[in-house]
């Protein structure tokens, strides 16, 4: 047991958002910090933090608590397991009021495989530093590659000497149990019965997760014979799943989020060759070929990933297909190429860290440009090629998410495959429609169609677009519309909208309102209130489903919506009040940042200018009724709720008479 002093100290230290932000990019939004939920899988932030508080909250999967719970959730660990984990990241020493015996038999097997495995590599470690064989063989082996001592200590490697069972015996002998050496694939147990090393004879590359700790390895043999495989590696078990890790990303993820860059590589010498040249962002994704979860991971730190690829052709045009996946999660892909069939450790050992560092930072390209451009140098002048080529290319473009990144790629290639822009995003709208229509089995495009830059400038096509555009019948299939309403009602329900979309995500504590999203906050207050515009009822009533089911909407998802006219709605609000300017951006932030100040101003006067514009036309409704209305009885009742009213909008008025200077 941990005693209660220990927890307190615990708990006051730990600080909620370096304990999250080891783990998640946290980006402030008003007064609280938002990042991707670590929890289920998002591409658009629901996950915040209150530093206030000490407490995160998903308003996607609901997770939430302390920064204790945190750790317990995302480690899976029990809550003095956290604890622990959280002392030693802050250095406090633990008070046990019992102390538990410092055996090696842990209070639960997935830590007894932890431990096993930390034992291996200090083992193998030691064997690779001072045993004669790892001196002369290991040793000698990694330093013939040009490895420094830093590098090798820093990545704790090591070599298991060539016997049946040396860390076995070592293993067993200091209290380890077979079961954990077993179920760690450290050893196998033959058909006899038999126990033996996995790694005999073999440098060991000891696999980290993110928070540091070792699950598994990587073996690369010394010899040079074919029939042995390059590399043994350890097999899945309770606490390494091959597909959602990444090679030395404990080691760079703090430089990845440093630099906002991930640079990707094939091996494990790729790894260590490239932090040797002092470039620490770098993860290999180890003989697998990269999986959805290794990508998510990656993205949880940066939004930007560099692959460095070896300059083999044939390889190149296999992988460009794999690389659409990582588009796909909307992540920006830029390539690096090295000559004469050099991979990053040898490019490196070729010319030197220098040379090799501004070698990185000069040859990176954009992925998607680069794929046009070696496709386009494969099909040369022939048209049925370059056709399919524009397909191709298309094809990765429609993977983007962020419909703005797509659209500068659609202008980029058009320069590039010499097509008209229009074209391309015909060709792009088709592929949407297509994979929207399989998705659904609808036939309305999720994502808005785009329209080319230029059809907001030039008059010659105003006339529409082109036949195969996709199109909503009896939608507006033009530029967004920026008409400003004439109507109150109209104004006033949009400038809740509005205020929806910019501001629901901000946590405000005003008088008795505390720590509450604006988001709930404005629908709360909209309880007794009915929208007139069709398209505003459709916003709050989803933004209101939603929070009902526990999900605070954000505004990219109306953006992003199938329905033409809420994507429409959506943008012109969030553009507002200013028309789209040169300075546009500028203008807009100053503004936004205005509002954010007098934040409690705003919301509270766009509600209740709203209110008391419902209120107005109910009172006319009601004069209007009583001029008709000729039962006394129902006049009274028809006068009372005037006289009601009429309080109601007499201290609405008050309010924003005294309060609001709008
Ligand atoms: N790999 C593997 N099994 C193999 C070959 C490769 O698991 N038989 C994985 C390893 O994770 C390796 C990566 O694929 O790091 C890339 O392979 P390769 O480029 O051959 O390995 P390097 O680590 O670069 O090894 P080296 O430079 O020492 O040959
Ligand atoms: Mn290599």
């Amino acid at each position: 047991m941990i005693d209660q002093d220990t927890i307190n100290k615990i708990t006051e230290t730990a600080r909620i958002e370096e304990v999250v932000g080891d783990f998640v990019t946290l980006k402030k939004r008003g007064t609280s910090l938002i990042g991707n939920c670590p929890f289920h899988n998002e591409k658009t932030p629901s996950f915040h933090v209150s530093v206030a508080k000490g407490i995160y909250k998903c308003f996607g999967c609901g997770k939430g608590g302390d920064s204790v719970h945190f750790i317990m959730d995302h480690e899976k660990y029990s809550y003095p397991e956290a604890l622990k984990f959280l002392a030693n990241k802050y250095n406090i020493e633990v008070e046990e009021t019992v102390q538990s015996p410092q055996n090696i038999e842990a209070q639960n097997a997935r830590e007894s495989l932890y431990i096993v495995s930390e034992f291996a590599a200090n083992y193998f470690a030691n064997e690779l530093w001072t045993g004669e064989d790892g001196r002369a063989i290991g040793l000698s082996y990694f330093k013939e590659r040009g490895f420094r001592e830093d590098i090798l200590k820093k990545f704790q490697l090591g070599y298991s000497p060539d016997s049946w069972d040396a860390l076995i015996q070592s293993a067993v002998g200091a209290g380890h149990k077979e079961e954990y050496l077993e179920k760690t694939g450290l050893a196998i147990r033959n058909d006899k019965g038999r126990l033996y090393d996995r790694f005999r004879g073999r440098v060991l590359f000891p696999i980290h997760n993110f928070t540091g700790r070792i699950i598994g390895f990587g073996g690369r043999t010394l010899k040079t014979d074919k029939n042995v495989p390059k590399y043994v590696n350890s097999p899945e078990s309770d606490i390494y799943h091959k597909s959602n890790v990444l090679y030395g990303l404990f080691h760079a993820k703090k430089a990845i989020r440093d630099a906002d860059n991930c640079y990707l590589v094939e091996g494990y010498a790729d790894v260590l060759a490239v932090h040797q040249a002092g470039i620490e962002n770098v993860v290999a994704s180890s003989g697998t070929s990269l999986t959805t979860e290794q990508i998510r991971l990656i993205g949880r730190f940066s939004e930007n990933v560099t692959i460095l690829y070896d300059g083999d052709a044939a390889g190149i045009k296999a992988s460009l297909r794999g690389l659409d996946m990582i588009l796909e999660e909307g992540l920006n892909v830029k390539v690096v190429l090295f000559p004469d069939g050099h991979d990053p450790d040898s490019y490196m050992h070729h010319v030197g860290s220098g040379e090799f560092k501004k070698y990185i930072e000069d040859n990176r390209k954009d992925f998607i440009l680069y794929k046009a451009s070696i496709l386009l140098k494969e099909a040369g002048t022939d048209p049925i090629k370059r056709a399919g080529i524009i397909r191709d290319i298309v094809e990765s473009i429609a993977k983007i998410p962020d419909d703005i990144k797509a659209s500068v790629f659609i202008r980029e290639c058009s320069g590039l495959l010499q097509v008209e822009e229009r074209i391309l995003l015909s060709e792009l709208n088709k592929i949407r429609a297509a994979k929207f229509k399989k998705a659904s089995g609808g036939n309305q495009p999720q994502q808005s169609s785009f329209q080319p830059s230029s059809y907001q400038q030039n008059p010659y096509q105003q006339d529409g677009p082109p036949d195969n555009l996709f199109e909503n019948p009896g939608e507006s299939a033009g530029p967004v519309e920026q008409v400003e309403p004439t109507d109150h009602n109209l104004i006033q329900e949009r400038e809740i909208v509005r205020l929806l979309l910019a501001f629901g995500h901000e946590l405000v504590t005003w008088d008795k309102i505390d720590n509450m999203y604006i988001g709930s906050f404005i629908i709360q207050n909209l309880a007794d209130v009915s929208f007139e515009d069709e398209i505003c009822k459709l916003i709050i009533n989803t933004y209101r489903d939603e929070i009902e089911n526990g999900h605070l909407p954000v505004a990219s998802q109306f953006i992003k919506n199938e329905d033409r006219r809420i994507v429409d709605l959506a943008i012109t609000l969030s553009t507002s009040p200013y028309s789209l300017s040169e300075n546009w951006e500028n203008r807009h932030n100053i503004y936004v940042r205005d509002e954010s100040i007098n934040l409690k101003k705003t919301i509270f006067g766009g509600l209740y200018h709203l209110k008391k514009g419902k209120i107005g036309k109910m009172l006319t409704d009601i004069t209007k009724e009583l001029a008709s209305e000729t039962d006394p009885v129902n006049q009274e009742i028809l006068m009372q709720r005037h006289i009601m009213i009429k309080g109601v909008e007499r201290d609405i008025s008050k309010y924003l008479g005294t309060v609001i200077l709008k």
